[in-house]
């Protein structure tokens, strides 16, 4: 059985990763192994930077947001020479196994060390839960809580001056956080990727709504990345509509904060399930919790997932928030 592991986060940080830290190194404790923290993700690992971690200062990390030990995007990981110089850094310490918490490129880091003799187990912690494999991701649920107590708040001042105001939340290419979002708020217009809207057919919704069913707000929800600027189409939908429009960029908001109680429950369960696994010889697998259950699989396998479709689902609600 393996003595010693080491644990990064890779890619955009997400509220969850410090507790999934503090279970695997009280899991591994428990277990009887040395844990070692890598500061500064894949480029960190490579650059030697790996601390032994203590087991009991890490408590403190149950309930804060971002991610203590840090994180980086590394694309010079796809090198070979670099892999191997990030794998001397681990058996030049005796370390023969490492957790991961990240997207899918923190996956794809993960596999190719598997690949090369280091046991890896990945855990999913982005915000935008894009990884299918796990029904949520760490970092999801606090950024959902972040994005509909804002919205709450847009609410609130789009009524008070009868305007339409566009907001554009993270997801990456997913829309799973506009997707909740837009149902948890009752948004009048939910955009993902799947039902990209013209700004004619966001005009129609606006007129119709405000001019003529008479609401006091509209509040339209969008992924990012699907326009290239909210704040013109705000314009042409007030030149057109009359109605006095805004667009909101929520941004880097909605990846900080406190974890919520699922966010911890979640991480901690599934940090301990890595340890469990790594106790049982497993490498190159990936968490997820999948109704209601922790699951493993192989990386690729977790990988080819298809993603999660929300086409139906926010046409209706936003039909159905369009009611008067
Ligand atoms: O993957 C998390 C995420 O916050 C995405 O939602 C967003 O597109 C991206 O990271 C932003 O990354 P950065 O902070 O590097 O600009």
């Amino acid at each position: 059985m393996i003595k010693k592991v080491a644990i990064l986060t890779s890619g955009g940080d997400a509220p969850g990763m410090n507790s999934a830290i503090r279970a695997i190194v009280k899991s591994a404790h428990w277990k009887g192994l040395e844990t070692f923290l890598v500061y500064g993700g894949y480029k960190g690992l490579t650059e030697g930077n790996i601390v032994k971690s203590s087991n009991i200062e890490i408590d403190r990390y149950i309930n804060q947001g971002g991610t203590f030990i840090y994180s980086s995007r590394f694309p010079e990981f796809i090198d070979p020479e670099v892999r191997e110089k990030a794998k001397k850094q681990l058996i030049d310490k005796g370390i023969e196994a490492l957790i991961v918490i990240g997207g899918d490129g923190s996956y794809h880091g993960a596999q190719l060390l598997h690949t090369i003799g280091i046991k890896t187990i990945c855990l999913p912690g982005t915000i935008d839960n894009d990884i299918s494999s796990s029904d949520y991701t760490i970092g999801f649920f606090t950024a959902l809580e972040t994005i509909v107590s804002s919205v709450d708040k847009i609410r609130d001042t789009a009524r008070s001056h009868h305007r339409c105001i566009i907001v554009e939340v993270m997801g990456r290419y997913a829309g799973d956080l506009a997707a909740h979002a837009g149902i948890a708020t009752g948004a009048e217009l939910i955009i993902t990727s799947e039902n990209k809207k013209t700004v004619d057919e966001m005009i129609e919704v606006v007129d119709y709504q405000m001019n003529k069913l008479k609401k006091d707000s509209v509040i339209i929800i969008t992924t990012e990345h699907i326009y290239d600027d909210i704040n013109s189409i705000a314009k042409e939908i007030e030149s057109k509509t009359k109605v006095e429009t805004r667009g909101s960029v929520l941004g880097h908001i909605q990846r900080g904060g406190t974890p919520t109680s699922m966010e911890r429950y979640l991480s901690t369960i599934m940090g301990n399930f890595a340890i469990e696994l790594l106790c049982e010889d497993k490498s190159g697998f990936a968490i997820g919790f999948v109704k209601n259950e922790l699951v493993s699989e192989p990386i690729l396998k977790a990988l080819e997932k298809p993603k999660q479709k929300y086409f139906d689902t926010v046409e209706k609600f936003s039909k159905i928030n369009q009611e008067n």
